[in-house]
């Protein structure tokens, strides 16, 4: 492909080069009409020429255009197959991994279904829980991520292990599954549960965008925490999947993991800490002496599914500017 771009180059310049040879043999004519005609004609490429002999004594110059045509080349193949829309919406190809030790485990189709629309519901903003926003967040609140899911492949694997601890499940060799091109394809590990170094189960794990490609890149969620239909009550509409693909878009959790820390969101207010089950609302919180209302109906809260149905403007720009082109994740968007 580089060769036939810099063939074409080549070509070009010859081109350009036989254009100016034969500009010199009209100027020796001198008539007016010619010289008229030959003014007209130097307004016209100069850019492109001065370009191709840059190109020619510069190497460096030279892939930089190379590279520049390829992404060009793909970002238009990518809009042709619909997988980058042209309002900027990005589509995430997910590959869901299923490791069951009995068949309530061995998630359907349709489960995984329900699961995908959750999260193209949530993520465009046009979950039906969306007007119970309260009035005071209404102008801080997402709308549409442009972030879209689009079920690429599920890997199912039958397994005695009934209970796991950290990555073990993304690894074949310790009888995971290993992750299908962790760079271009978000992974969702099913399994029947996990518990934490001091025993604690655990609703769902992912990893930052920082470990984009990496063999654990992904999201884990136990069976009983992933779609809707047989899920595990209070957990049961798909919510932790938009949770933990928070955190893979580079989501913080909304209370900033410390007393009063930062999510690095302007617009989520600082809250103390994370809340848990349905808070009622108005619930304030008093950080470095100004009392807030707090923002626990944020999908990076720890409340139950039916509690939690929005994300803020701020955190919607975060999550973009993981999927562009420049991103962290943008291979997300070349497959
Ligand atoms: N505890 C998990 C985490 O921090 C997930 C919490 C999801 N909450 C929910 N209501 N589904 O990643
Ligand atoms: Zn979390
Ligand atoms: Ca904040």
């Amino acid at each position: 492909m580089k060769k036939l771009l810099f063939g074409a180059l080549t070509l070009g310049l010859m081109a350009a080069c036989t254009n100016d040879s034969m500009t010199n043999q009209n100027e020796t004519q001198a008539n007016e009409q010619a010289l008229l005609t030959e003014s007209t004609q130097k307004r016209e490429c100069a850019s492109e020429e001065i370009r191709q002999e840059a190109l020619l004594n510069n190497p460096e110059l030279r892939q930089k255009y190379n590279e520049l045509e390829t992404n060009t080349e793909k970002f238009s193949q990518n809009i042709k197959l619909g997988k980058v829309l042209t309002d900027g919406t990005v589509e995430i190809p997910v590959v869901v991994n299923i490791l069951y030790s009995n068949a309530a485990e061995n998630l359907s189709d349709a489960r995984i279904a329900e699961q995908i629309d959750v999260l193209n519901a949530d993520y465009s903003g046009t979950n039906t829980d969306i007007s119970k926003v309260p009035t005071e967040f209404q102008s801080v609140k997402a709308g549409d991520v442009k972030v879209k899911f689009r079920l690429a492949n599920t890997v199912r694997k039958s397994t005695t292990t009934t209970s796991w601890v950290k990555d073990t499940m993304k690894k074949s060799a310790n009888g995971g599954i290993d992750a299908t091109s962790p760079a271009n394809y978000l992974n969702i590990w099913i399994v029947g549960k996990v518990v934490s170094s001091t025993g604690k189960t655990i609703l769902g794990y992912a990893t930052f965008p920082e470990s984009a490609g990496l063999w654990n890149d992904g999201v884990v969620i136990p069976a009983p925490y992933f779609g809707k239909t047989g899920a595990a009550a209070n957990f049961n509409l798909g919510r932790t999947a938009t949770h933990e693909v928070g955190h893979y878009l580079n989501l913080r959790h909304i209370w900033g993991d410390a007393k009063c820390g930062d999510d690095l969101v302007a617009d989520t207010p600082t809250q103390t800490s994370e809340n848990y089950n349905t808070p009622s609302y108005p619930l304030y919180n008093r950080c470095s002496g100004k009392n807030r209302s707090v923002m626990f109906m944020n999908y990076m809260d720890y409340v139950n599914d039916a509690a939690m149905f929005m994300f803020s403007a701020g955190q919607k720009a975060r999550m973009q500017s993981v999927v562009a082109a420049s991103g962290a994740r943008a291979g997300l968007r070349v497959y």
